[in-house]
């Protein structure tokens, strides 16, 4: 089966073709951050806009990479939640348009099912059950993958997500936006244990996470020095807040694994493209002869293809809507 995928939920305009959930025979992304670089975030109504210009182009050219027509498709998928609302109309209402015209079924994705599912492409022979760190730029989970379409979250943060973490540390020591990948390669260079940050505790639940503390203490030690006219270490805070977050991250992770019994671990988001929580996951769960899977780095940020992904096991599952569909800007994982 093969669906033709649209994906604007924030910042990148992207369109795919995958054949049976797992195999991408186009995937086609247009990122706008040369556009929001200059804000230091995304500014909503740009975005949208960008969306509006860009979509048609990408959508041909994703068809052309694939060497098909929309009238070869079996079906269009769309990310119809959570996201921005004027980016996510944008293609909600696109692909509602060719699936009417090309009278396809129409297959609302929810965005952080498709970054899940973007392990199903770059693991062929990966299968639910499995428990998920869903790390982005606007959402953090703990969530049991119990089937393809049955989720359930176990953890979650409290405020900042991981991405927004350093996103905005980041930004405080001067880095552009997006700030995560700039801080990843930065922190490479530098001491990890040359500031230390407070390690939240979250009361209620051990599995969830907060952020914002973090960030606090950041930003205050870069306040201090500025005041005190000392140099900043870039490559020393960098490899600090790096460690600190992902630490905080493993932590969670692991003791969600081990009091609710998983053995296979997989990591998913734009944070999942982090070279050091992929690094120190990897001897960790080595460690504790645990199975991890995380997405090919090009799977890891926002793209069409992982949404062409989820989309087929939601087609399996009859989660089709019709043309009322509409988007919505909050939904949960759960559904
Ligand atoms: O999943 P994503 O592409 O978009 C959302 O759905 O939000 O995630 C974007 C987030 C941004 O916060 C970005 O800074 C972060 O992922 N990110 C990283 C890295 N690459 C992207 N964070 C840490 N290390 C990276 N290498
Ligand atoms: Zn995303």
């Amino acid at each position: 089966m093969t669906i033709f995928a649209i994906e604007s939920s924030c910042d990148d305009t992207a369109a795919a073709v995958v054949e049976d959930g797992r195999k991408v025979l186009s995937s086609v992304v247009a990122s706008q951050v040369f556009r929001h670089v200059e804000f230091g975030g995304v500014v909503p109504e740009i975005a949208g806009r960008m969306h509006c210009e860009a979509i048609s182009g990408v959508v041909k050219e994703a068809l052309a990479q694939a060497r098909t027509d929309i009238r070869d498709v079996d079906a269009v998928a769309v990310t119809a939640y959570p996201g921005l609302i004027g980016s996510l109309l944008v293609g909600v209402n696109f692909a509602k348009g060719l699936a009417l015209t090309a009278g396809k079924p129409l297959i609302p994705v929810h965005h952080l099912r498709g970054h899940i599912a973007a392990n199903y492409i770059s693991h062929p022979e990966l299968e639910p059950p499995f428990l998920c760190l869903v790390v982005s730029g606007g959402h953090s989970h703990i969530v049991e993958v119990n089937d393809y379409t049955s989720m359930r979250i176990i953890g979650r943060t409290r405020d900042d997500a991981a991405g927004e973490a350093f996103d905005k540390t980041a930004r405080t020591m001067g880095l552009p936006y997006p700030g995560g990948v700039h801080m990843d390669k930065l922190a490479e260079g530098g001491n990890p244990d040359a500031f230390s940050f407070p390690v939240p505790k979250v009361s209620g639940s051990p599995y969830d996470f907060s952020f914002s503390g973090l960030k606090t203490a950041v930003i205050n030690t870069i306040h201090n020095m500025q005041q005190k006219g000392l140099a900043l270490p870039r490559e020393d805070m960098a490899a600090s807040v790096r460690q600190s977050v992902v630490n905080i991250l493993t932590d969670r992770f692991l003791l969600a694994a081990n009091d609710f019994g998983h053995k296979k671990l997989v990591l998913a988001g734009g944070v999942s493209a982090n070279s050091l929580l992929r690094r120190r996951m990897s001897e960790l769960c080595a460690d504790r002869g645990l199975a991890l899977y995380y997405p090919d780095l090009s799977l890891c940020g926002d793209n069409a293809a992982m949404i062409g992904a989820q989309g087929y096991f939601e087609f399996l599952k009859g989660n089709t809507a019709d043309m009322s569909l509409n988007a919505r800007a909050e939904r949960s994982i759960e559904l």
